[in-house]
């Protein structure tokens, strides 16, 4: 039952990291040999736009997510050399610039090009789809193209479309680097100002993964109170408002709603009420539990943080 009413509230927490590794399943294991940069030709037979069914079938979809690093050489040439020839058009971060160059972050001729081969054509005869500006043929070498290439590659493997996983292998995040030792001599001079250790007993069970627990014991809980999301986990962390009216009167409950307009107050027994504000009428205090952890958190360095989560996790 515990277990369950704190973890409900925590799933949210959970989504970050759920996200990176529902995504990383999707990602391959390993790298698999793509055509090392620098290999001549037309290594790849993959005609131009189609993606790749080759390698790695079902698993990664463009290349860019099957693509060892670049040669941080080429990348260097291929940096400079797009700052001359691409950049006004394509912009700085390459999503688009001043002359109308589309976003080539998203473009499905880079995401589907290798080393070169499908960008290549488009430098080198240019591009006039109706409605789009032109892009001119350029006059550059078949190495430098491929240089450009491995250059905007290397920006695409980092910068990903949102919640889409990082390139290359699923990256492990092992957040339980600290001393559990200097954890707990931690929690025992400055947690039990306000906690008991019964409070945390076991907290490495009802909380299993150490991201999820770092977040949760730094926020000082889960966030339960609002509109009943969560269900029965609502429990701890619930921020509560009393609601004092002109007359005197005072309502209190869960805070369910407040901004310039309105307080919402859910009562104890399920029924909710609204009250119209107007500037300081009525009075509205609210009380959040999780304030004290706010309040602490300049007071942590990042290896009381460490140390304490690896205590934490200790604690099953
Ligand atoms: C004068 C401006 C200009 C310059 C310089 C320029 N481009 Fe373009 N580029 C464009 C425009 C405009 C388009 C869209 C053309 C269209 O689709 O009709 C485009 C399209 C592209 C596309 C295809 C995008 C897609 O998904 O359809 C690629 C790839 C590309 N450019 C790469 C480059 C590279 C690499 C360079 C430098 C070597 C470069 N461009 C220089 C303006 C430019
Ligand atoms: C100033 C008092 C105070 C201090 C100091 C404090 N906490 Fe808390 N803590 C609270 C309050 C208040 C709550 C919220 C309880 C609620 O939501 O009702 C809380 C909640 C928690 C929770 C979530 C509730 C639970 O039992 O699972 C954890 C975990 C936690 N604190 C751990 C710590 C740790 C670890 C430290 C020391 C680094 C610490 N606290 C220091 C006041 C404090």
């Amino acid at each position: 039952m515990r277990s369950k009413t704190l973890l409900a509230p925590a799933a949210f927490l959970l989504l970050a990291s759920l996200a990176v590794r529902l995504g990383a399943q999707g990602a391959p294991q390993q790298t698999p040999p793509a055509a090392p940069p620098g290999a001549g030709g037309q290594g790849a037979p993959q005609g131009a736009g189609a993606p790749p069914q080759g390698r790695g079938r079902g698993l990664a979809t463009f290349p860019a997510q099957q693509r060892p690093p670049g040669d941080p050489e080429v990348i260097r040439r291929g940096t400079g050399l797009y700052g001359v020839y691409c950049r006004s058009c394509h912009g700085a971060d390459l999503r688009g610039g001043d002359q109308g160059g589309p976003n080539l972050l998203r473009s499905q001729v880079v995401l589907n090009d290798q080393n070169g081969e499908t960008i290549l054509p488009v430098v080198q005869q240019g591009r006039q789809n109706p409605g789009m500006a032109v892009m001119p043929p350029l006059n550059i070498p078949e190495d430098d193209v491929k240089a450009i290439a491995t250059y905007i590659h290397s920006v695409t493997a980092s910068a990903r479309g949102q919640g889409a996983p990082p390139a290359g292998p699923p990256i492990e995040l092992n957040i339980v680097v600290g001393d559990p030792k200097a954890g707990q001599a931690y929690f025992d001079s400055k947690c039990t100002a306000c906690h008991t250790a019964a409070a945390v007993q076991g907290i490495g069970t009802r909380v299993p993964d150490p991201m999820t627990l770092q977040n949760y014991w730094v926020g000082g809980g889960a966030a339960g109170g609002r509109g009943g999301r969560g269900g029965g986990g609502a429990a701890q962390s619930v921020v509560t408002a009393t609601v004092t009216e002109a007359n005197g009167q005072k309502t209190e409950g869960r805070l369910v709603r407040l901004d310039d307009f309105y307080v919402v107050v859910a009562l104890a027994d399920g029924a909710s009420r609204s009250f119209r504000r107007d500037g300081d009428v009525p009075k509205v205090e609210v009380k959040d539990p999780r304030e004290a952890h706010r309040k602490l958190l300049p007071t942590y360095a990042d290896k009381d943080i460490h140390d304490v989560t690896a205590y934490l996790v200790t604690l099953k």
